[in-house]
């Protein structure tokens, strides 16, 4: 694998995790994966305050085109002032680099200090157009997105953003040009933030991760969230634990392991594995293959940068407190929790029907704690006003226990 990284950021840059608390000694910290639909401000605010704990939340997908436009609910998802105390990663997903440059400038006003790029998301609509894990399919045209990323953040860094007065918008700035302002200051400089990417290992077979993973060592990449399924997988079948551990070993970057933790002991499973104390040894081959499953010696492993929970937080809100070794999800706990959100988007949203829908699709993933559930959680989904939804879901917390 080629070693050879263009350097433009400073050291303080290139660690994302400088500035942000980690668990205990010798823990890898522990991050919110993104779930568009489900993991939006008004959950990520109820989240943090019920069951605070998560290192950072990487926000839900902004999708970015040549026109270089965010939507007011965009917008809304990344305010700082609805993000407050919340460490809060924003995510981009994009095959434009100029518009993600623009994006990241967009980020920077908003004094985010990285910026994630999607490169993992398996949905058709996404990979028809090239995006998301679709990009994976060609990295020729991923690489020059690359190049010209980094190229025009290099600008940026140089020049500064300066802002179109009228239409809000950001280019990096000419020399003698008065930038942009930040927070607030007069004259002060927009930085660019560091670039993480989160990927699926490829499209059609594990076997494309060394090249995925070679095309990112070329780059100033401040970190790797892998999530080692391939885009045609979707969802199904399990991740790729050993395509996983190859990819750490051959990985320049922090690398972050993400995929089918849903319990605490799946998570101290990849910590014991590899994260925590210094136990982290893979099985890779001597020639550094990244099949998976390739034998060969046990060599003393790298050590993932982090580990990235989604489904199983959405299952279990308190997973990360568990996982730190902390008290059990309680049913009071639980209940205060539904009915918390249940306010928090009643309050937001004007039409029921969406708060109801919201509800439904938590209730997807929240059913599985309930032993024998299924019924009532049936009943949950099938509700169609209000009345009805409060009532199936009392019974539930009734009637059933929580595992
Ligand atoms: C409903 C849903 C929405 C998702 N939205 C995003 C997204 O906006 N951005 C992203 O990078 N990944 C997204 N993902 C993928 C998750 O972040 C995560 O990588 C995946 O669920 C595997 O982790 P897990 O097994 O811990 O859930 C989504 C997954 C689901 C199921």
């Amino acid at each position: 694998m080629t070693e050879e990284r263009p350097v433009f950021m400073t050291t303080e840059q290139t660690d994302p995790r400088a500035d942000r608390a980690a668990g205990a000694a010798g823990e890898p910290p522990l991050f919110f994966a993104p779930m568009e639909g489900l993991t939006g401000y008004t959950f990520r605010r109820l989240h943090h305050r019920m069951f605070p704990g998560a290192d950072r939340y990487y926000a839900p997908f902004v999708s970015v085109g040549a026109e270089q436009i965010l939507q007011n609910r965009e917008k809304a998802d990344i305010d700082p002032v609805n993000n407050e105390g919340i460490p809060l990663v924003p995510q981009v997903l994009t095959n434009h680099a100029e518009a993600f440059v623009w994006a990241c400038g967009q980020m920077a006003r908003r004094s985010y200090r990285e910026v994630n790029l999607n490169l993992g998301c398996p949905s058709g609509t996404v990979t028809a157009r090239r995006k998301g894990a679709g990009f994976l399919a060609d990295l020729d045209a991923l690489d020059r997105f690359f190049e010209n990323v980094f190229d025009g953040l290099e600008n940026a860094r140089s020049f500064a953003f300066a802002e179109n007065r009228r239409t809000g918008r950001l280019r990096a700035a000419r020399a003698g040009e008065r930038p942009c302002e930040e927070s607030g200051e007069p004259g002060a400089l927009c930085t660019p933030p560091v670039v993480s990417v989160k990927t699926r290992v490829g499209v059609r077979d594990v076997s494309e991760a060394e090249a995925i993973c070679a095309l990112y060592n070329r780059y100033p990449i401040g970190e790797v969230i892998v999530h080692p399924r391939v885009q045609k997988q979707m969802y199904t079948g399990t991740a790729d634990v050993e395509c996983f551990a190859a990819f750490l070993e051959n990985s320049v970057h922090p690398v972050v392991y993400n995929g089918d933790i849903r319990t605490a002991e799946d998570g101290r499973r990849i910590m014991r594995r590899f994260g925590a104390c210094g136990e982290g040894i893979v099985g890779v081959g001597a020639s550094g293959s990244l099949l998976p499953g390739a034998a060969g010696t046990a060599a003393p492993g790298r050590r993932i940068s982090g580990i990235m929970i989604g489904r199983g937080l959405l299952a279990n809100p308190a997973l990360i407190r568990e996982l730190r070794g902390g008290a059990k999800l309680s049913k009071e706990e639980l209940e205060a929790y539904h009915e918390a959100l249940y306010q928090d988007y009643s309050e937001r949203m004007t039409s029921e029907l969406h708060v109801l829908h919201k509800m439904k699709e938590m209730w997807s993933y929240l059913g599985e704690r309930f032993e024998g559930g299924q019924p009532y959680v049936h009943k949950i989904l099938m509700a169609k006003r209000g009345d009805e939804y409060r009532n199936a879901v009392r019974r539930i917390f009734a009637e059933c226990g929580v595992q």
